[in-house]
């Protein structure tokens, strides 16, 4: 049997992160399947169908082919053959995600994909229902959270990094919002696993959080 470890939580918790991290230090697969809900959102937004287009995304969904595969150490997703990494990351492909990761076609189609890798592979898989639904038998679940005010301060302080010009509380805003939505849709929402441990990484730096969540899979 392989060796699951669960990482749930809000956007912006720092999720990808920490998985990454533990993936590198305890040589297990990082698996993000945001990535996969984000390929999927680029397939749909390709095809011109709408956010609301709730029949439209269900039927389309089943012409969308995704896979992974592990190239340097990373994780590329692969939307028909071709290599789709470098178009994921943008707010248009996030908001259309949250919007297409609602409809239980894409779920089921995604979910047996995330539960393929994860049973041929020893691995840290992280998104909204890891713990509760992908893989309710993994051996560490991990629900990691933080106040909206800090997640906000943490993209604020990327974004001006970045030279990017943006406004806290507009983050702030879209944080809640995109919270609202993860946690109260109908299907697989986002919420912590009985069994899950709660991490709060409100007062923690990056490397207490590793470590602490290292201590947790040894225990
Ligand atoms: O983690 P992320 O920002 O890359 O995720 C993008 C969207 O995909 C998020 O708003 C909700 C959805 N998602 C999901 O429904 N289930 C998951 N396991 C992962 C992501």
């Amino acid at each position: 049997m392989s060796y699951n470890v669960a990482i749930d939580g809000p956007a912006g918790a720092g999720k990808s992160t920490i998985a990454k991290a533990i993936a590198k230090k305890k040589g297990l697969i990082y698996v993000d399947t945001g990535a996969m809900y984000r390929a999927m959102a680029l397939f749909m937004i390709r095809e011109g169908i709408a956010a609301q287009d709730a029949e439209g995304i269900s039927r389309k969904c089943q012409e969308a082919d995704i896979t992974i595969a592990y190239e340097n150490g990373e994780q590329v997703v692969y939307l028909n053959g071709e290599n789709v990494n470098a178009y994921l990351r943008t707010e248009e492909v996030g908001n259309m995600a949250s919007a297409t990761s609602v409809q239980p076609a894409v779920r089921k189609k995604l979910v047996e994909l995330q539960q393929a890798l994860a049973a041929k592979s020893d691995c840290i898989m992280d998104g909204r229902d890891i713990g509760t639904c992908v893989l309710p038998n993994a051996q560490v679940k991990i629900y990691l959270t933080a106040s909206s005010a800090v997640r906000a301060k943490r993209r604020y302080d990327e974004l001006t990094a970045k030279g990017e010009a943006c406004d806290l509380a507009q983050i702030q805003a879209d944080i809640e919002e995109r919270d609202y939505r993860d946690m109260n849709r109908e299907h697989s929402p986002l919420k912590q696993a009985e069994d899950a441990i709660l991490v709060d990484t409100s007062d923690m730096s990056v490397d207490e959080v590793i470590e602490h969540i290292i201590g947790i899979c040894e225990e």
